[in-house]
């Protein structure tokens, strides 16, 4: 049952935030529905699932198959740090023969190039993009530190898929993992129409903020509080926190302010299911879509965390109708099983409920 609650701020005609995605600015304009809460309209990247994130070695390639046909969401195929430097050229070649010849299903591939800072990588976009273009759905590019650096790789890939005759346009995902790149996430967000993604790359962001880490992604003991003196006894206790949290937030904000997705990037201890699904929940807490897996074990536990549960999509489309009711009765909030709920809820309520016809379509 619904009830009417007097709400001051509620527009009586939003009863559809439509999403908006690249191309259709000014239609949605015109209808003045979007989710965006502003004059300023946010494009949104291309639609695509992103809970789970496999990496593999460009130089194993007896792990493709097993990848090909894994439950990840996106695999990225690595030439990076999982390839030592006299592998980088035969990686490129089993990369391209995968991604030709491999049957890889609906998933969305990637390929991890090597840095800007090396020689490697101008021939890991024009070997990959030249010769297995078609196949290949996003580059993702790491340790970006300007938008220079987007701009960069966009005019390479853009001119090679001219030259190629390609009409798909291939997306960027970035991994943010610097104290230059998060410095600078903003304009690095908003660097390209190709973006589609921001990762957090928690091992290298450590590495060069000089953070005390040990364990990839894990939890320091050290960032903690110290309760004062309390009771007869002056018991204290120690609460940790999440050392990560101030650098996944900010990513997330220049994630989505401009439309992309917010990844949370590797936990590098795979035998710790539950270390690794308490670092996906509170990425998914403050707005992540998906997490790394460096390990396949981690396949499961990403698409686990990072769909919504039914209970909560069954809330979802209860909120949706019951804002129906209240719309067609020209109230602008009401209350359900005890709580307010108003359009802020009606837009809360289609992402989730998006989200999992996405999941529910493949
Ligand atoms: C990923 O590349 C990381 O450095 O964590
Ligand atoms: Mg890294």
């Amino acid at each position: 049952m619904s009830m009417e609650i007097n709400c001051v701020n509620c527009p009586l005609d939003s009863t559809k935030f439509p999403m908006i995605t690249r191309g259709s600015v000014s239609q949605a304009t015109a209808e003045g529905t979007n989710r965006v809460m502003s004059f300023h309209v946010i494009e949104q990247a291309t639609a695509r699932l992103n809970r789970s994130e496999l990496a593999v070695p460009g130089s194993q390639p007896q792990l493709f198959e097993k990848a090909a046909s894994s439950a990840a969401d996106v695999v990225f195929l690595d030439l990076e740090d999982a390839v030592a430097p006299d592998d980088k050229a035969q990686a490129r070649k089993n990369i391209v023969e995968a991604l030709n010849d491999l049957d890889w299903g609906t998933k969305t591939m990637s390929i991890r190039i090597n840095g800007l800072d090396t020689h490697y990588m101008y021939r890991d976009v024009v070997d990959i993009v030249e010769q297995a273009g078609a196949r290949l759905d996003l580059i993702m590019i790491p340790k970006v530190g300007t938008a220079a650096d987007v701009y960069a790789i966009d005019m390479l890939v853009t001119q090679i898929e001219d030259a190629k005759g390609f009409t798909k346009r291939i997306g960027f995902e970035h991994i943010i993992e610097t104290a230059l790149g998060m410095q600078n996430v903003t304009e690095i967000a908003a660097a390209s129409k190709r973006n589609e993604s921001l990762h957090f790359g928690v091992a290298d962001y450590a590495a060069s903020t000089r953070a005390r880490t040990t364990i990839i992604g894990g939890v320091n003991r050290d960032y903690a509080v110290l309760t004062d003196p309390e009771g007869d006894d002056g018991e204290r206790s120690v609460h940790w926190g999440d050392m990560w949290h101030y650098a996944l937030a900010r990513m997330v904000v220049a994630a989505r302010a401009n439309g992309l997705r917010p990844v949370d990037g590797p936990f590098g201890d795979f035998s710790d299911a539950d270390g690794y699904r308490a670092a996906a929940k509170r990425a998914a807490v403050l707005g992540c879509e998906g997490k790394w897996a460096i390990h396949p074990s981690q396949i499961a536990l990403a698409n686990e965390v990072m769909s919504p549960s039914e209970e909560e999509v069954t809330r979802a489309r209860r909120i949706l109708v019951a804002m129906e009711e209240a719309a067609k009765a020209g109230k602008g909030a009401v209350s359900l099983d005890g709580r307010l709920i108003d359009y802020a809820s009606i837009r809360q309520a289609e992402v989730l409920v998006e989200k999992a016809e996405q999941i529910a379509g493949g």
